[in-house]
């Protein structure tokens, strides 16, 4: 039973954050994977949409080599397309000094730079170990705070890896307290491959903070791949995180992580933080038509549950 108008009853529960910043990923960790080149137009109009939606933070495309990712190759035709929308926080990837001056050069005022806990991983994304692949960010995070910039330090692989099994939690502490040293304001912590579940996501979350690191300063970014993303964000809110990654529709994968199914849908997330009564800014019906327009572009359904069931109400 829903609410009105496409919206769940809101019933609040004790223990959760008032509010949750829901960093959208559609744009760029929903899009990369796409065997297609989507035009340069849709993906700014994707962006504009979902900024009108009332996402705040979308994390608009990457600075990489585009052999490695030859869907954001057009990140210097695309970045100034929306480069000015108002109110709107563009992050972009950025691995290394050419991915930083790339997108210095255009105006970014935020980036990402993303390790890896495993070396697996990190050898697949980066063609580096975990330790050559701090060592390419560590100058880049230097500068980029030097020029004002906020940093997110995106840690993959937290849970499990496809070629490592479970990964220890202690291994992912380590390298999340090298990226906060370095001088990140924020981790996401990635759970990839969707493996984690809700007791893994507590015990990781409990350990960071006894290393010292504030929960305010961590983001969750879960993959759906065993349906386990919405209960591993309510165990993350428990945990005193409040923001969230997530992509609209339910867009992505990784390209260097074979069983990587798709992202947290925006949607689910939403229906579940309005359920709770927990503020977002976003309107569930415009998001779900972008992600429906989306869809229609890619010329494939949505996975999002919610997007599904909104979509064949009318
Ligand atoms: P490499 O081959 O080791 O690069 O790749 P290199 O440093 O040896 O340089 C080789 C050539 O690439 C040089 O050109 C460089 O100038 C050029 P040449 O002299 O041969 O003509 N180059 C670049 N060109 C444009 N932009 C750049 C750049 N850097 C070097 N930034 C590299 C190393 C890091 C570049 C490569 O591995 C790469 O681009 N990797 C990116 C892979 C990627 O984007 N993966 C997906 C994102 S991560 C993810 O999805 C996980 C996440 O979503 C969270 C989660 O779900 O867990 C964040
Ligand atoms: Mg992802």
């Amino acid at each position: 039973m829903t609410g009105t108008e496409g919206l769940p009853m809101t019933v609040r529960a004790p223990g959760l954050p008032p509010r949750v910043r829901i960093h959208e990923v559609g744009p760029r960790d929903g899009l990369q994977n796409e065997k297609s080149v989507v035009p340069v137009e849709v993906k700014a109009e994707f962006i504009r949409r979902l900024a009108a939606a009332g996402l705040t933070t979308v994390e608009a495309t990457s600075f990489v080599h585009p052999k490695w990712v030859p869907q954001l190759a057009d990140a210097e035709q695309l970045f100034p397309m929306v480069g000015d929308l108002p109110g709107v926080r563009l992050p972009v990837l950025v691995p290394n000094d050419r991915g930083l001056d790339r997108a210095l050069g255009l105006g970014a005022r935020e980036i990402a730079v993303f390790a890896s806990a495993t070396e697996s991983f990190a050898k697949a994304n980066l063609n580096r170990t975990v330790d050559e692949a701090l060592a390419m960010f560590a100058p880049v995070v230097t500068r980029a705070v030097e020029h004002g910039l906020r940093v997110r330090g995106y840690l993959s692989m937290c849970f499990g890896d496809p070629w490592e099994g479970p990964v220890p939690v202690e291994q992912v502490v380590t390298v999340c307290r090298r990226l906060i040293d370095m001088g990140c304001d924020e981790l996401s912590l990635g759970d990839t491959i969707g493996v984690a579940t809700a007791g893994h996501v507590r015990a990781l979350l409990t350990a960071l903070h006894d290393s010292g690191v504030a929960s305010s300063r961590i983001a969750v970014h879960f993959h759906d791949t065993y349906g386990q993303a919405l209960a591993n964000t309510l165990a993350a809110l428990q945990c005193g995180v409040s923001t969230v990654d997530a992509s609209a529709g339910g867009l992505g994968g990784c390209p260097y992580a074979k069983s990587a199914t798709g992202n947290l849908a925006t949607e689910d997330l939403v229906w579940m933080l309005d359920g709770l009564g927990i503020e977002t800014g976003v309107d569930l019906g415009r998001l779900t038509a972008t992600s429906v327009w989306m869809a229609e572009q890619l010329g494939r359904p949505s996975p999002s549950r919610t997007v599904r069931a909104l979509s064949h109400k009318e």
